[in-house]
C-alpha cells in the first residue's frame, strides 16, 4: 500500500534547514510513502473568535492533514521550543475541541539545528504538546540533527554525506511503522 504523509515545516525561511530536511525526506522516502511538504506562509493566526466561521486558510490546512495517512512535524528549535508558526499550525489543526485534524494519525517528530544540541528542546516541547491531539507518536528511532549548518547546498542537496544515512534510516523506519499501524 501507499500512504500519504503531511510533512509540516516549522520555518518560513527560504533557506530553512527544516525545509531542506523535509525535501530530503521526500526524495529518500521508500515508494510506500508519498510525502506532501506543507509550508505555513499562508496560515493565519489562530483566533478563537473565528472558530464558528473558520478562515479558508485554516480549512485548507485542516483538510490537507485530514487527507493524509500520517504526519511528520519538522521543526527548528526556537528558544528551546518550537517556532511560533509551527505552534500556530498545531493549534489551528487541533481545533475544534475534540476534532483535531491530527487525531489518529501516526506521527513523527523531526528536529534539527545548526547548533550542537540538534533541536532537543523543540522535540521535548512537541512531546509535551502532541499526545492529546495526534495518533501514536513514533518512539524509536528518534532524530536530532545537529550541526546542519553545512549539511545542505543552497539548492537543498545533501552535501554532508554523514547526514544521508541518518535521514534514510529515519524515513525507512517511519514507513515500516506506519505500514504496521495501518494494516
Ligand atoms: C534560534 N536558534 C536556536 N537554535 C538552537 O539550537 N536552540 C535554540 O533555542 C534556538 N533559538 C532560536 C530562537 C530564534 C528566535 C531564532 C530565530 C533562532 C537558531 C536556529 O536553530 C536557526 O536559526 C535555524 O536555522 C532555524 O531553523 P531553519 O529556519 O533553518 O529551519
Amino acid at each position: 500500500a501507499t500512504y500519504s504523509v503531511a510533512v509540516i515545516v516549522g520555518s518560513l525561511r527560504k533557506q530553512s534547514f527544516s525545509l531542506k530536511v523535509a525535501n530530503a525526506f521526500a526524495k529518500l522516502a521508500p515508494p510506500s510513502l508519498k510525502l506532501n511538504v506543507i509550508t505555513l506562509h499562508d496560515l493565519s493566526f489562530f483566533n478563537q473568535d473565528l472558530e464558528a466561521t473558520p478562515p479558508a486558510d485554516w480549512v485548507k490546512f485542516r483538510e490537507a492533514i485530514q487527507a493524509s495517512d500520517a504526519v511528520l512535524f519538522v521543526s527548528p528549535e526556537y528558544n528551546r521550543s518550537v517556532s511560533g508558526v509551527l505552534k500556530n499550525a498545531i493549534d489551528v489543526g487541533s481545533r475544534p475541541y475534540g476534532k483535531s485534524s491530527f487525531l489518529g494519525k501516526p506521527t513523527g517528530i523531526v528536529v534539527s539545528s545548526p547548533g550542537p544540541i540538534g533541536g532537543l528542546g523543540a522535540a521535548l516541547s512537541l512531546r509535551q504538546t502532541l499526545p492529546g491531539i495526534v495518533g501514536p507518536i513514533m518512539q524509536q528511532p528518534e532524530i536530532y540533527l545537529n550541526a546542519v549548518g553545512d549539511a545542505f547546498s543552497e539548492q537543498g542537496e545533501i552535501v554532508k554525506e554523514s547526514i544521508r544515512p541518518v535521514l534514510q534510516a529515519y524515513i525507512d523506519a517511519f514507513a515500516v511503522w506506519v505500514d504496521k499501524l495501518k494494516k
